[in-house]
């Protein structure tokens, strides 16, 4: 795709962070949107701040994991904006819990919107992408899609499972000569409320509330140089994109050292719980 200018994109969990910052973004270039989320409050503040740039703007209530609202959803922006050209799966939560104390509808909430969420959007807007002659479809792994962490099982899970997703869907199209791009996000941490709304099972020494206020300190990137980033890989039509130098380092340690990486991050996670279990007394 050469340009958002003129084309109808859909972005699901707008109403927050990345996917707000995508809506704008693509807002001022000139495409209409169609934005989605179940935080209405926040998407109905997306849409404001979108309003002034002259393009149309669709919001709906949409909850990812439920797959009947996505499809309903899909049929609705290509029937009131015209067709689709873009979708960004991009609605996602977090959970802190070692895998032993996880809670099965703590795992089953996270894959249910993380993993089914992405898949339920590519297949809703498949065919409508297919229509449109020029379409791009963006998926939202993470850099936790590219090394495993310790209690991160579950989102490990969910974002390695969207990067093998989206690159299998990449080649399909790709050998049936379809013009449709395919894009696998990769992350590092972005400054957003991911964090914040996460779940987390509390254990001593391994997830507390100090450390995910630690662990959200430490990110680096805004949500708006995602979103250009993100942007340029669809004009690019990029297999991958990372986003932050964090997530450049992670890559570059998990190629180099694709099976050392663990016991570099075994060695820092002891040398922290140590510290984090001095500090409980
Ligand atoms: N922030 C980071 O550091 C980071 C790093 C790597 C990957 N990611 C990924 O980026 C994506 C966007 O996250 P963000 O950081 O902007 O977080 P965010 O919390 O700011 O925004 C996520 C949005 O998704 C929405 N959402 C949650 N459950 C939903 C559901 N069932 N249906 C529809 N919408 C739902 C939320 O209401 C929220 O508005 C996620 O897939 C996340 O996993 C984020």
């Amino acid at each position: 795709m050469k340009t958002v200018q003129g084309k109808v994109a859909a972005i699901t969990g707008a109403g927050s962070g990345i996917g707000r910052a995508l809506a704008k973004l693509l807002a001022q270039r000139g495409c209409h949107i169609a934005i989605s989320d179940v935080n209405e409050k926040g998407l109905a503040e997306t849409a404001e701040q979108c309003g002034q740039s002259g393009v149309k703007v669709l919001t709906a209530r949409v909850d990812v994991a439920r797959r009947e609202e996505v499809e309903a959803w899909a049929a609705q922006v290509a029937r009131e904006l015209g067709g689709v050209n873009v979708i960004i799966n991009n609605a996602g939560v977090a959970l802190g819990s070692t895998i032993e104390d996880v809670r099965y509808e703590d795992f089953e909430w996270l894959m249910n919107i993380n993993f089914w969420g992405v898949v339920h959007g590519t297949k809703a807007f498949l065919p409508h992408l297919k229509a449109s002659g020029d379409g791009h479809i963006v998926n939202i792994s993470s850099v936790f899609g590219l090394i495993g962490v310790p209690t991160q099982g579950a989102y490990n899970a969910a974002k390695f499972a969207v990067k093998g997703f989206t690159e299998a869907l990449r080649q399909e199209l790709e050998i049936e000569g379809l013009p449709i791009g395919v894009t696998s996000v990769h992350p590092g941490g972005i400054k957003t409320n991911i964090a914040r709304n996460a779940r987390v099972t509390e254990r001593k020494g391994w997830v507390d509330a100090q450390a995910s206020r630690d662990f959200e300190k430490a990110f680096a990137t805004t949500p708006e140089r995602a979103a250009q980033d993100i942007l340029q890989a669809i004009l690019k039509n990029r297999r991958r994109q990372l986003i932050g130098t964090d997530a450049v380092l992670i890559d570059l340690v998990q190629r180099a050292l694709p099976t050392l990486y663990q016991s570099l991050l075994v060695a820092g996670a002891r040398r922290w719980r140590r510290k984090a279990l001095d500090r409980a007394g």
